[in-house]
């Protein structure tokens, strides 16, 4: 029978039984079939052989684990994945190598490196004996989510070990039969006439705005820094709560990190503050810092958690925190039903709503939010972080944008959905930064309980074949992050922020007549190959993630990101990093700038990731008015 993804400690003992105990097993039963009587062997000579029998049978099972994938790989004429060669057994300098880099190095650095050294896009890393795939090959990318992939490779049982006490039985975190019927279920709401709707959009972009022009006020004719990463997590709770429970969380209202002379102090993403919302917020990314720290040690996390689920405390805050509207929402269902209401008010109702007529579970309908709340606000946040922290970097991008938007609105004009189409550098803007920070780095999926051969690019620049063996029950964790860095694949400026290989020639030019032919000769060829290679390989470009599981929120995120920069602009003219106030110990370290690639060279900003890609220390900004 299955064990069920909560009870990860008593799948760590079965694993560890299996791994000490079978070897026991064998032991006796050599011994038997040998006649060599156990109970003549001294105590000594017994106990190193029970020793021994771990490691021998350990190593037996590799072997026999290797010549099956041999084998396979053989039968579908395909290739074996390279293997990284650590210094240590079981490539345990490789795993210390790795937890170090995520302290010290720039956000992927680590894989980038064992790419280069194996020359490869595709490596097993063996930690501790066991397959786990690392790849950057947007064909195999292309395989595991779409075609018959999704069916072969899941999120699966480690995915879910992991985020169970977080995110229970939510979207994010079934497969099959359960995602399916979760999907049906959000589906609707994420129709064009909801996600389009720009009241709630206008609503909290005011509010955002409002607070940043009154920091204005309160210095002058000078902005005090703000850490506009939190901001924008406030932006987009307080928009996706209304979106989704017709309530909003109203997290703008509270204090800032900074405000009311409390000093600011580094939470587990960015900066903290104590309040309610700061416990909140707070709970939120440390529980995510804690995830990603698991799916990081691999299968052998629970060791570390074996006596207190390190997530708990974090977890216990943000049920507590959405406890009352679940029960509000499950209240109001009852309530009608001892009216014996059964009219279905489609106008007024929510998603909570709509989630709470689907179930009588209290603990599911409350997993369902979260994981909506974890898409909708930590992702948008992200991107529009991202492309704040780039029009502080390149003032000539913020002008251009500036200017496509006054041109469109003037300084009061609201968007329209419609209307927002026309803005294409914009559009640009948002897919470079897209581009180079995915607010969804890395993913992972496992695959089925057969070996299968699937297809790549290449393995190496050596290798002919076009495809590869991946061994059954293998996690393969995908890096959209290097992918959309790819040199081959983006350019040899593909670490450079370039919005413009996003227009294509032709919409490049305005097709206002007073565009004379002059402007062909200044045009960049370079532009629009971005989009030129994403049309011919949509892979290469993977924000949203593609297939049955590409993102629900698509629209509402582009839409919603677009509106507030629109309005941002129409206030602020550019804006600029406030390195002075940013937390200790959150500037990029002095020894990146050594690198002689990467652009770790000259980031000005340290970027992380726990699920989603961050700032760390927060993005603290000044904004200059209009
Ligand atoms: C820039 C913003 C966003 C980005 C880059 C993004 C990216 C992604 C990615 C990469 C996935 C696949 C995750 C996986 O397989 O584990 C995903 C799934 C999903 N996203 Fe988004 N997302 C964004 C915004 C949103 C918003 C605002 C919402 C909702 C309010 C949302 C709702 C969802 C849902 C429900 C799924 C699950 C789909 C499934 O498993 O069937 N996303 N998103």
């Amino acid at each position: 029978m299955p064990i069920h993804p909560r009870h990860y400690r008593l799948r760590f003992l079965l694993d560890l039984s299996w791994t000490v105990l079978f070897p026991q097993l064998c032991l006796f039963t050599a011994l038997k079939t040998t006649g060599c009587p156990y109970t003549s062997l001294s105590v000594i000579v017994r106990v190193l052989l029970h020793l021994l029998a771990v490691p021998f049978i350990g190593w037996l099972r590799i072997c026999w684990d290797e010549y099956s994938n041999a084998r396979a790989a053989a039968s579908f004429n395909a290739a074996s994945i390279p293997r990284v060669r650590g210094k240590w057994p079981g490539n345990l300098d490789i795993a210390v190598k790795l937890v170090k880099s995520m302290h010290e190095d720039y956000l992927m650095q680590f894989f980038a490196d064992l790419f280069d050294e194996y020359c490869v896009h595709t490596l097993n890393t063996r930690i501790f004996w066991s397959n786990q795939i690392i790849t950057i090959d947007q064909e195999i990318v292309k395989h595991l989510l779409t075609g018959i992939g999704p069916d072969r490779f899941h999120k699966g049982y480690y995915w879910q070990e992991r985020f169970e006490s977080f995110l229970g039985n939510g979207i994010f975190n079934r497969d099959k039969e359960e995602w399916q019927a979760h999907r049906q279920i959000a589906r609707p709401w994420f129709a064009k006439e909801r996600v389009s709707d720009f009241n709630i959009f206008e609503k909290y972009t005011d509010r955002t705005l409002d607070i940043l022009s009154s920091l204005i006020t309160q210095h002058g004719s000078t902005t005090r820094a703000f850490d506009a990463q939190d901001l924008f997590a406030r932006f987009t709770l307080d928009t996706a709560s209304e979106f989704l429970f017709g309530q909003s969380l109203n997290t703008l209202m509270l204090e800032l990190p900074g405000q009311g002379g409390h000093a600011v102090k580094m939470g587990p993403k960015g900066s903290a503050i104590d309040d309610e919302f700061g416990s909140f917020a707070w709970a939120f990314e440390d529980v995510q810092v804690k995830i990603s720290t698991r799916m990081r040690i691999g299968n052998i996390w629970p060791i570390f958690e074996l006596f207190q689920d390190k997530t708990q405390k974090s977890n216990t805050v943000i049920h507590d925190f959405l406890r009352p509207l679940v029960d509000q929402a499950l209240d109001k269902k009852s309530d009608k039903k001892n009216r014996r209401d059964d009219k279905l008010d489609e106008g007024s109702e929510t998603f909570l709503d709509h989630l709470a007529r689907s179930t009588e579970d209290r603990d599911t309908v409350r997993f369902q939010l979260l994981n909506m709340l974890l898409a909708g606000r930590d992702t948008t946040s992200t991107l529009l972080s991202f492309v704040v922290y780039f029009l502080c970097c390149h003032p000539e991008v913020a002008a251009r944008l500036r200017t496509e938007v006054l041109d469109h609105y003037g300084h009061d004009g609201r968007p329209t959905l419609e209307n927002l189409k026309g803005l294409k550098y914009l559009r640009a803007v948002l897919n470079e930064t897209l581009r180079l920070f995915p607010p969804v780095p890395m993913n992972s999926r496992l695959s089925d309980h057969s070996p299968r051969a699937i297809p790549c690019t290449s393995l190496s620049t050596h290798t002919t074949n076009f495809s590869i063996l991946i061994p059954p029950n293998t996690t393969i964790l995908y890096n959209t992050f290097l992918i959309q860095r790819r040199k081959d694949l983006w350019g040899e400026d593909a670490e450079v922020f370039r919005p413009e290989r996003w227009l294509s020639n032709n919409s490049n030019i305005s097709t206002d007549e007073e565009v004379g032919e002059n402007h062909l000769l200044f045009m960049d060829p370079r532009d629009g190959d971005g989009l030129r290679k994403m049309i011919k390989d949509p892979f290469i470009f993977l924000p949203f993630h593609a297939g049955p599981r590409v993102c629900l929120g698509q629209n509402f995120a582009l839409n919603e990101a677009s509106y507030f920069l629109v309005l941002l602009l129409q206030r602020f003219k550019s804006f600029e990093l406030a390195e002075d106030s940013m937390p200790e110990g959150s500037s990029p370290p002095l020894h990146w700038k050594k690198r002689t690639s990467g652009r770790q060279r000259y980031e000005r900003i340290w970027p992380k990731s726990s699920v989603t890609t961050f700032v760390k220390g927060g993005l603290w900004v000044r904004a200059i008015p209009a």
